[in-house]
């Protein structure tokens, strides 16, 4: 169906409705007064069916790594995937996709036709709580390429996606009264960019944010949602608000939608304002427009003719709670996208992949991490080493370990292993010398929660992970290999000691499986990191904080959080300084070569048609990302190490070539004016960089703009 004839079929439907129909569409039902979960049977958002004009319930489920499980019923029985961030690391757009469809239908089957994802927000605080379920990494570039084929996946379902945190969601800390105060250039090169993107793939509901920008709350502002995404952007979807992210009636704001829809009392931020009273205000037909946006999504993906459960009377008990979505294809599906997510930091003398018949050593407590289900269901917001902590968690019914993916491995690889799980530094590096051990494999984790940013960029074990790299080292026994599990950016003290290194961003149930199919060599690795890597956490950027003494209580409280670095914003911001691991860096176990040819500004339907030769030059099969880096001419205050403007993944065997085509369009060359509020193209000299990593730049090449 067109979006022309969706949006006229909306129209209708919601010119039926009456009233109280409405008004139980443009606020969230189901939740009583003074609580946080809706009752059991529902789910995280509700709206009510209008069973005369064959109207669903929006039946609203948590996202990123999963179908949420809000029940330990519900463990077990969905994929516990990999991180969003994760999934950034693959850069590989046709995963994106295959996810997508993955998800749509374990959504579908257990209920919800409504994904409360994904998460686009770019990086900005190294340190935010939710970093890893967010789509762009460091370049909203990244999200914006990678979100197409997501969007499509989980909308062939007949499963809604819903884009957020709109805008400037960047920091956990008092994330209700932090007020981001972003240029209209970053907004619109940096911030905007993965949003914009996924409108165009077809994302027809938004979440606001609960943060202010530039003085109002996200979910009452009429500049970023009916100025730039409705009127600018031509959005004709709905904006729902975060949870109980309003505090104060917007309607005319442009924000179609109150979740979760009830009031805590006593509780001055947990308010509700789509009431009957405030909605009666309204002129009819714009409370009618609001409901047709929100119906948009429904009649556009399928959702009247794919109608799921209708959780009143308990009409979705059995989905919620016994349906099992799980299958050994998503269960395969998730393996696949933990090893193609892992990055390869570092591999001095091809300490990887291990060989067969060896005895490995697996040092740490992070190689076999303990999960309490009953602890986390207890805190809602209590992440481990497998998932976020909070609305993203996906608790993992029987995650594979590091330490077990390991040994099951060594079933076909012939190898023993003997592991010390004390972080104690003296006794484990006895355990790997008295083992005689070929190679040691040290894991370090950390995790992180949607309730608060990150007290560091330190994984929990990082004492004695140097500490037993360097016994080790200094032993120099026998190759040391370092495995994270991590929920972004961290700080590695141990990388000079050690001589291979791996990054896994929070990978779900089949974490061990993952990183043992790469350890081994079953899968050559092939990501790249949507992250930069820092030198010392004081080179990036904290969390802002509210003046000493000045309480955050109401909802006329806020502090200023003033992003002054601009555009230089996300990887670029490091762009003058020496980090550990640059954006975009990942090794594989072959090498490849690349050849720019001249670029052509003439026979190409865009700006520069940008052809790269890429071969694989090393001894297996393997895969690279291509990537390409434009400086704008010099002047303009555009970073001039570049921004990333476009990637390929290439896949080949062993001496064979690829040709990619990368186009610069239109708006990859222009920059946004924003004294004429609007794009321009610079003229001038443009440089462009084909990088192996935002810094191993393999080839240049120029084109000019008159
Ligand atoms: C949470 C999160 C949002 C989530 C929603 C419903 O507070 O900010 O990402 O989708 O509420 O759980």
């Amino acid at each position: 169906m067109s979006l022309d004839d969706a949006i006229q079929k909306a129209r209708e439907l919601a010119s039926k409705m009456s009233f109280d129909e409405k008004s139980q569409i443009v606020k969230g039902t189901a939740y009583d007064t003074n609580v946080w979960n809706p009752p059991p049977g529902f789910f995280v958002g509700n709206t009510a069916a209008v069973k005369h004009l064959g109207i669903p319930s929006l039946n609203l489920q948590d996202n990123g790594q999963g179908y949420r499980t809000t029940d330990v019923r519900i463990i077990g029985k969905v994929t516990a995937y990999p991180s969003t961030l994760a999934v950034a690391a693959t850069w590989d757009r046709e995963l994106g996709f295959t996810w997508g469809e993955a998800l749509g239908k374990e959504f579908f089957a257990k209920g919800g036709n409504v994904l409360l994802g994904p998460g686009l927000n770019v990086h900005r605080v190294a340190r935010n709580g939710r970093n890893v379920e967010y789509l762009s990494g460091e370049a909203g570039f990244l999200g914006a390429e990678l979100v197409h084929g997501y969007i499509k996946g989980v909308h062939s379902q007949n499963v809604v996606t819903v884009m957020k945190h709109f805008i400037g969601n960047n920091q956990k800390t008092l994330r209700s009264f932090v007020d981001s105060i972003i240029s209209q250039r970053a907004l619109w090169e940096v911030y905007y960019q993965p949003f914009q993107a996924a409108l165009e793939a077809g994302c027809l509901s938004t979440m606001c944010a609960y943060n202010l920008v530039n003085g109002i709350h996200a979910c009452q502002n009429g500049d970023i949602m009916q100025t730039d995404l409705k009127d600018t952007m031509g959005y004709k979807g709905f904006i729902m608000s975060d949870w109980w992210a309003l505090h104060a009636f917007s309607a005319l704001k442009g924000l179609d939608q109150e979740m979760p829809g009830n009031k805590i009392d006593g509780n001055p931020m947990n308010q509700v304002y789509d009431t009957t009273k405030d909605l009666s205000t309204l002129p009819e037909d714009f409370l009618e427009s609001m409901v047709a946006r929100i119906l948009l999504p429904v009649v556009k993906y399928g959702l009247i003719e794919n109608p799921v459960c209708n959780p009143v009377n308990g009409g979705c008990d059995h989905q919620i709670y016994e349906v099992n979505a799980r299958s050994p294809e998503h269960q395969q599906l998730a393996r696949r996208m933990v090893a193609e997510s892992v990055i390869l930091l570092k591999n001095e003398d091809e300490t990887l992949p291990l060989g067969k018949d060896l005895t490995i050593a697996v040092l740490g407590s992070a190689c076999q991490p303990k999960q309490d289900i009953t602890q986390m269901l207890d805190k809602w917001d209590l992440g481990n080493y497998y998932t976020v902590g909070g609305s993203g968690r996906v608790i993992p019914k029987d995650p594979v370990s590091i330490l077990e993916g390991i040994q099951d491995a060594c079933k076909f690889a012939n190898c023993k292993v003997h592991s010390d799980l004390s972080d104690d530094a003296e006794v484990a590096s006895k355990v790997a010398q008295e083992a005689k051990a070929d190679v040691t494999v040290i894991c370090g984790a950390t995790t992180s929660t949607e309730g608060m940013d990150r007290a560091s960029l330190s994984i929990d074990q990082e004492s004695f992970v140097v500490e037993v790299a360097k016994k080790l080292d200094a032993l120099d026994a026998m190759p040391t290999v370092v495995v994270t599990l991590i929920p972004g950016s961290i700080v590695m003290p141990w990388t000079s000691y050690v001589d291979a290194e791996l990054a896994v961003f929070l990978a779900g149930e089949a974490t061990g499986l993952g990183i043992a199919d790469v350890l081994f060599g079953y899968v050559n690795p092939g990501a790249k990191s949507p992250v930069t890597f820092p030198l010392h956490e004081s080179d990036t950027i904290p969390p802002c904080e509210p003046p000493k003494g000045k309480p955050m209580v109401e909802p006329t409280d806020s502090f200023p959080c003033d992003y002054t670095e601009g555009v230089m914003a996300g990887f670029t911001f490091y762009e003058d300084i020496e980090v550990q691991y640059p954006f975009g860096h990942g090794l594989s176990y072959t090498t490849f070569g690349v050849e720019l040819e001249p670029i052509s500004g003439t026979d190409c339907d865009a700006r520069a048609c940008i052809t790269v030769q890429v071969t694989n030059t090393g001894p297996v099969p393997g895969s690279e990302v291509v990537q390409l880096y434009l400086v704008f001419p010099p002047g303009l205050g555009e970073p001039k190490r570049g921004v990333l403007r476009g990637f390929q993944k290439v896949s080949l065997l062993p001496n064979f070539s690829k040709k990619v085509v990368m186009k610069l369009l239109e708006k990859d060359v222009s920059i946004y004016d924003e004294t004429q509020k609007k794009w321009t193209v610079p003229k001038g000299r443009f440089t462009v960089m084909i990088g192996s990593s935002s810094r191993d730049i393999l080839a240049e090449g120029h084109f000019d703009i008159e």
